[in-house]
């Protein structure tokens, strides 16, 4: 079948998201399903080169997979009419430098998120790209989780009647580094290298809420450093300087209340590593990352405060579980799909750069929510 070639500047694929999710999870299994139909009948080809700073790390990668393009040159990567699109799966700190040199470049822009560490930045490159006309996306990828979709579902089909709450619990124990090794980069908890869990998560909660439940109006937060130093990758100690955990109240569109928590210093006791609970007049729902239950009005039972007797209900087995009805590919995958048919047959994209700035600017409100002790309206950005 016939090929439309997309050359694609992969930068930041020796870490963690680049190779594992957008590299091999994403990019390569493209390649491996034959590629992503386009309009006039051919197939989208995504044609790689690995960009990095290690050369024999990139090397390495290249030959696992059988790719042949790997430079350490970004610039001269940027340089060549034969690739159309540049992504980012940086460091957050080295992120909008090369975006910048990529718009600049002409090149379609694709990136992780946060788009950039501060709000002014991010809404600067939505701005560079616009004026530049180039396409651009940032990875939103919780919407294309099993889960969420499951959720979206429900919303969709009114199931939930008046939305009143959401309450959302994410995290687990990331190790301090000193009697096991840390299972999450050292720079993320350090505040001068990008770090942070706000930063990293409420960008995330961002689109989840707005997209799934209600535009966010407003954030009240508390973060805290609970784990003030860790070991790194050398075993050396650090000071962690960034919050490790985020307390958030989320006002939504409509009187909905989210309270989200976010934390890098709890253990698990709960069935995914996130879960939402979203409660309605007519029904509530637990959201994870690949499951969803529901409980109907007409199925609550009518439960009696009694702290002398025992548990009287089975709570948890009075859910009902929402079927998949139908495939669930890779979460980064299908947004890769999305943008490459976004680029090669103008098919909509809502998951812009602007989108990506509304994330930045929850963090930030988030962060300055936690740090002057106040509640902070979100302040619309028109379009
Ligand atoms: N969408 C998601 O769910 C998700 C999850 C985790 C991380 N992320 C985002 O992905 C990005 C990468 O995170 P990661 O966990 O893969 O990190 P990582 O540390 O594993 O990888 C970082 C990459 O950036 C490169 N890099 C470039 N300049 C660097 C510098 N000055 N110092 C250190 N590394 C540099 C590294 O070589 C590496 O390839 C971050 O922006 C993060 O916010 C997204």
């Amino acid at each position: 079948m016939e090929r439309t070639s997309v050359g694609i500047i992969l930068n930041g694929v020796t870490g963690r998201m680049g190779y594992r999710q957008h590299l091999v999870r994403s990019l390569l299994a493209i390649r491996d399903q034959g590629g992503v139909p386009a309009r006039d009948g051919s197939r989208i080809w995504p044609e790689l080169t690995l960009v990095g700073r290690d050369e024999n790390r990139l090397a390495e990668i290249a030959e696992r997979h059988g790719l042949s393009a790997y430079t350490t040159d970004l610039d001269a990567a940027l340089a060549d009419d034969a690739h159309q699109v540049y992504f980012d799966a940086q460091v957050t700190t080295a992120r909008e430098k090369a975006i910048r040199a990529a718009i600049e470049a002409g090149k379609h822009v694709y990136t992780e998120k946060p788009l950039a560490e501060g709000f002014l930045a991010s809404l600067e490159l939505a701005r560079l790209a616009a004026a530049k006309g180039v396409r651009n996306g940032v990875v939103q990828d919780k919407l294309f989780l099993p889960g969420l979709r499951k959720l979206k579902r429900l919303v969709d089909g009114g199931f939930f009647g008046r939305i009143l709450s959401v309450r959302g619990e994410f995290g687990y124990w990331v190790f301090e580094g000193d009697w096991q090794a840390a299972q999450r980069p050292s720079w993320n908890y350090r505040a001068e290298d990008g770090g942070g869990i706000t930063l990293d998560m409420f960008p995330h909660w961002h689109y989840v809420l707005e997209q799934i439940i209600a535009p966010v109006t407003a954030v009240t937060a508390v973060t805290a450093t609970h784990i003030p130093e860790r070991v790194d990758e050398t075993g050396a100690r650090y000071r962690a300087t960034a919050d490790d955990a985020a307390y958030g109240i989320f006002e939504l569109a409509g009187g909905i209340i989210a309270q989200v928590n976010s934390s890098w210093a709890v253990r698990v006791h709960r069935d995914e590593l996130v879960e939402f609970q979203v409660d309605g007049t007519h029904g509530s729902a637990v959201a994870g990352l690949r499951d969803c239950r529901i409980q109907h009005r007409s199925a609550t039972p009518m439960p009696v405060w009694n702290p002398d007797l025992p548990a009287t209900e089975p709570f948890r087995a009075q859910w009902q579980t929402v079927p998949d009805n139908g495939e669930h590919d890779n979460a980064f995958k299908v947004q890769w799909e999305a943008f490459l048919r976004h680029v090669v047959d103008d098919e909509p994209f809502p998951w812009d750069f602007l989108a990506g700035a509304r994330g930045v600017q929850l963090a930030e409100a988030g962060l300055r929510s936690a740090r002057e002790g106040r509640r902070v309206p979100i302040e619309e950005i028109p379009r």
